[in-house]
């Protein structure tokens, strides 16, 4: 494609709230049916994947809403027109293990992301979370960083991931979470207000192993098929 910014143009805003702080707990109809053959522990594998990609997408086309863009020129076979592309660098988080099935169809909407990978786990003694590998570079954070993990349980990892990328210096950050408990919502929410949470749907509950009730499993050990080792 032959693009031309045109530089005086001021930056196109998309919503009339800019980066708003605030829970969304997207209603759709497809997320729904999505969500529903995730949560079924008779789902294998494999469609386990396609579900995590495709509920992934629909949450990334909501989170992306407010993103800014700035009109460019385009030349068609035809004639010259408006266009647009995107305005801020956009980053992609995705906290390992799970997190890793949602980049592709994120990074599929959007082609020009950097992907920074984040290692967490909880210890399942404590379910405190345990950070093995991060390589964000010193300086030059993205403008938008979008956290990937299909859960936010206690919240201990989304805080853990949140204050990792304010350290970076990141001004805007979403969470992208295929399901979530209450509590972890509230943890951070009152940790970092002035974040957004994208999820497609609160459960109410944690059990005594601090798994999402009615939740979903494991989405690490279902994506990568280790249930039980
Ligand atoms: C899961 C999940 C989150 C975390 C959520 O990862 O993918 O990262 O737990 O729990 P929290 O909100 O209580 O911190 P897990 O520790 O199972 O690692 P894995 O993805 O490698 O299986």
């Amino acid at each position: 494609m032959s693009v031309t910014l045109v530089a005086e143009a001021p930056a196109v805003q998309l919503t009339t709230e800019e980066f708003m702080s605030g829970v969304f707990e997207v209603q759709h109809p497809l997320i729904a049916c999505h969500l529903t053959r995730l949560r079924d522990k008779t789902t294998p594998p494999a469609e386990f994947r396609q579900l995590v990609n495709r509920l992934a997408s629909l949450l990334a086309y909501e989170a992306t809403k407010d993103l800014r863009i700035e009109k460019v020129s385009v030349q068609t076979p035809l004639t010259k027109t408006d266009g647009s592309q995107l305005a801020q660098r956009i980053g992609l988080i995705p906290i390992l293990r799970a997190g890793l099935g949602m980049i592709d169809p994120v990074l599929e909407l959007i082609p020009t992301a950097e992907v920074w990978h984040l290692g967490l786990y909880r210890d399942e003694e404590t379910a405190q979370p345990i950070k093995y590998y991060s390589k964000l570079p010193p300086e030059r954070p993205v403008d938008v960083a979008l956290i990937l993990d299909p859960m936010l349980a206690t919240g201990g990892s989304a805080v853990d991931a949140l204050t990792t990328l304010r350290d970076w210096g990141v001004p805007h950050v979403k969470l992208l979470s295929l399901i979530a408990a209450e509590e972890g919502v509230k943890r951070v929410e009152c940790e970092f207000p002035n974040s957004q949470i994208y999820v497609c749907q609160i459960d109410p509950d944690l059990n005594d192993r601090k798994f999402i009730v009615p939740g979903l499993g494991d989405a690490g050990d279902r994506i990568f098929n280790t249930i039980g080792h």
